[in-house]
């Protein structure tokens, strides 16, 4: 499944507009450290920038301590990468190294990496108001802007920042009571039962770590 953006070409490098680069910066008292998927074109300008070919922002390592994503929406169909692989970095990154990740992506929240790496593990969303976001396309303004409505996830300690900076630009949703709790359990449960044909032999409900392989 496509995002939408990549719908519009292929090769065009969507660049994050200024005004959320500033509000990035704002958030993260002024400096972003890592942009994880860099180009020439990108005005974010973070202190350590990831670009292909020479460095690979799935392969290298996110310890760092604020860090800002504007991923391909696509798939790169050579590494076998979709947007899900970003997004594991981002919770992974939080979860390990403590980092500030601020994440611009669009809202598929019916996705498996929403369910998995944002409900329960990001701390706020704001769900942009925008309707056609427009990015730089190659460093330029132009074109009608992206078809699909996007969402700037937060994953960090400083929820009433994120919330301040960004209520201008959208609808904040404070996520920090789903942490670590078991979200849509039910359907969850009812989908794996489905999943496993009548003959199985043993009991779903009492066996997790078979679930867990689903
Ligand atoms: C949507 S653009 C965002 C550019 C910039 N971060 C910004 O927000 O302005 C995503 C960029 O990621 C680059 N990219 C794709 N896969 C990558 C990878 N594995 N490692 C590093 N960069 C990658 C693409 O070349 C593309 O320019």
């Amino acid at each position: 499944m496509t995002a939408g953006r990549t719908v519009n070409s292929q090769n065009v490098n969507w660049c994050t507009p200024r005004r959320y680069v500033k509000a990035v910066k704002q958030v993260f008292e002024g400096v972003i450290e890592l942009d994880p998927c860099s180009n020439k074109w990108s005005i974010v300008k973070a202190n350590t920038e990831f670009s292909l070919p020479k460095h690979d922002g799935l392969v290298e390592s996110w310890k760092y301590k604020t860090i800002y994503v504007n991923p391909p929406y696509g798939a790169d169909r050579e590494k076998g990468t979709t947007i899900k692989h970003w997004l594991y970095k981002c919770a992974d990154a939080n979860n390990r190294f403590h980092s500030e990740v601020l994440a611009l992506i669009p809202v598929a929240t019916n996705t498996s990496h929403w369910k998995e790496y944002i409900w329960g593990k990001a701390t706020a969303v704001c769900f942009l108001y925008e309707t056609r976001l427009k990015f730089l396309e190659n460093g330029n303004m132009e074109g009608k802007g992206a078809p699909m409505s996007c969402a700037m996830v937060y994953w960090g300690k400083n929820y009433a920042v994120f919330f301040n900076v960004f209520l201008k630009f959208g609808a904040v949703v404070d996520l920090r009571k789903l942490k670590d709790k078991a979200i849509g359990e039910e359907i969850i449960i009812k989908k794996r039962r489905k999943v496993f044909s009548q003959d199985t032999i043993f009991d779903i409900e009492n066996n997790s770590n078979q679930l867990d392989l689903l």
